[in-house]
């Protein structure tokens, strides 16, 4: 029988709800307590999801000592101070995508968690989905030979509202950092760092990207093409092509089933159903990291997360995407 954690939740917005319910399918999970910038919206949410601890401020739930895991579910532009607060508080964090605005405020979450000892990962809950198991599990077998190409594009159409954080700056707004942090991340975890990459983006009126390209190369000769769009909808698979196979993952956020294409076989369907909502499996897995003294999840390197974000810099740099706190310093 695990330890049981008391968990955190700072913010009530949309995401926050969904990761309320997946935490209430975990036994070693008690929500003891969540924060909000106003009483009224901490209470509702408290109701609920049966939280004992309603708070009207951020601080108050930092300053709560019976609090040990913060998950952060607020825009893009707070996940910084948020995780620099919650760690200085002395409290292990869960902090959603995009994980950070840039690298160097990544690398500063990073330096502060190890040096309070404190667990800290990037929300990038597809990687603990029964789906992403089993696509490891393929790709180590040698079925698909040597992978060759990734594709994946995560596109949703959206109407524009200068106010909403996909659009807005001043809240870490864009389709890179909302969306196509989920192909990137994918990259990186099937084919590895790219050496080389290359980007075409478009801007919205607000200045942020709304649509994003990405082509990448690795040092073998292998590639992977990605994208992230608000202004279409993408209904199109990620796949992974390999020189003896293919695999088609039927969906790239969460996901439940994958076609597995071998020349001169039919294709064969792999069910790889997830349970609940599919958020608890990202919280479990932070749980079992701490009942083993771990501050970092193997399966979710800091490292990796500091990478990503620094693909993202240089697409933005080329682009010419600064956000409001990037614009004194140098990125
Ligand atoms: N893992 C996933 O599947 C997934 C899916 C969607 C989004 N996300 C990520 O989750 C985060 C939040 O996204 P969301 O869709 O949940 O957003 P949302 O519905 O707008 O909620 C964000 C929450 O942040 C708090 N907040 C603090 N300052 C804010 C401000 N200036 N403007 C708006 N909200 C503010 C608010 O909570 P209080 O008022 O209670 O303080 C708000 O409810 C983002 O990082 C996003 O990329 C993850």
């Amino acid at each position: 029988m695990s330890h049981s954690y008391k968990w955190g939740i700072l913010s009530t917005g949309k995401i926050a709800n969904h990761f309320a319910e997946g935490l209430t399918l975990l036994d070693a999970a008690d929500i003891h307590a969540v924060g909000s910038r106003a009483i009224g919206t901490a209470e509702r949410f408290a109701d609920k999801w049966s939280i004992t601890n309603a708070y009207g401020s951020y601080d108050e739930l930092y300053n709560d000592k019976e609090v040990d895991i913060i998950y952060i579910g607020t825009p893009h532009n707070l996940h910084y101070q948020n995780t620099m607060d919650a760690l200085s508080a002395g409290k292990h964090v869960l902090c959603e995508k995009a994980f950070a605005l840039n690298a160097n405020q990544a690398r500063n979450m990073v330096e502060l968690a190890r040096h309070q000892g404190l667990f800290l990962m990037d929300a990038m809950w597809n990687r603990f989905q029964p789906w992403y198991t089993k696509v490891q599990e393929i790709i180590s077998s040698g079925v698909l030979g040597e992978l060759i190409h990734f594709k994946a594009d995560l596109s949703f159409k959206f109407d524009f509202d200068p106010q909403h954080r996909l659009f807005n700056p001043d809240l870490g707004g864009g389709s890179l950092l909302d969306l196509g942090v989920y192909p990137l991340t994918l990259a990186s975890a099937f084919m590895g760092a790219p050496d080389v990459v290359h980007s075409t983006v478009h801007k919205c009126s607000t200045g942020v990207d709304d649509q994003v390209t990405m082509i990448l190369s690795y040092p073998e000769g292998a590639s992977s093409e990605l994208a992230s769009s608000s202004r279409y909808t993408s209904k199109i698979n990620p796949a992974l092509f390999g020189s003896e196979g293919s695999l088609e993952i039927h969906g790239m956020i969460r996901s439940g089933r994958l076609t597995l294409h071998l020349p001169g076989k039919d294709p064969e369907v792999i069910e790889v159903p997830y349970v609940g909502n599919a958020y608890q499996y990202e919280a479990q897995a932070v749980m079992d990291m701490l009942d083993q003294n771990k501050l970092e999840h193997p399966l979710m390197p800091l490292e990796e997360t500091v990478a990503n974000l620094q693909i993202m810099d240089l697409i933005r740099k080329n682009a010419e995407i600064k956000y409001p706190e990037e614009h004194e310093a140098v990125i």
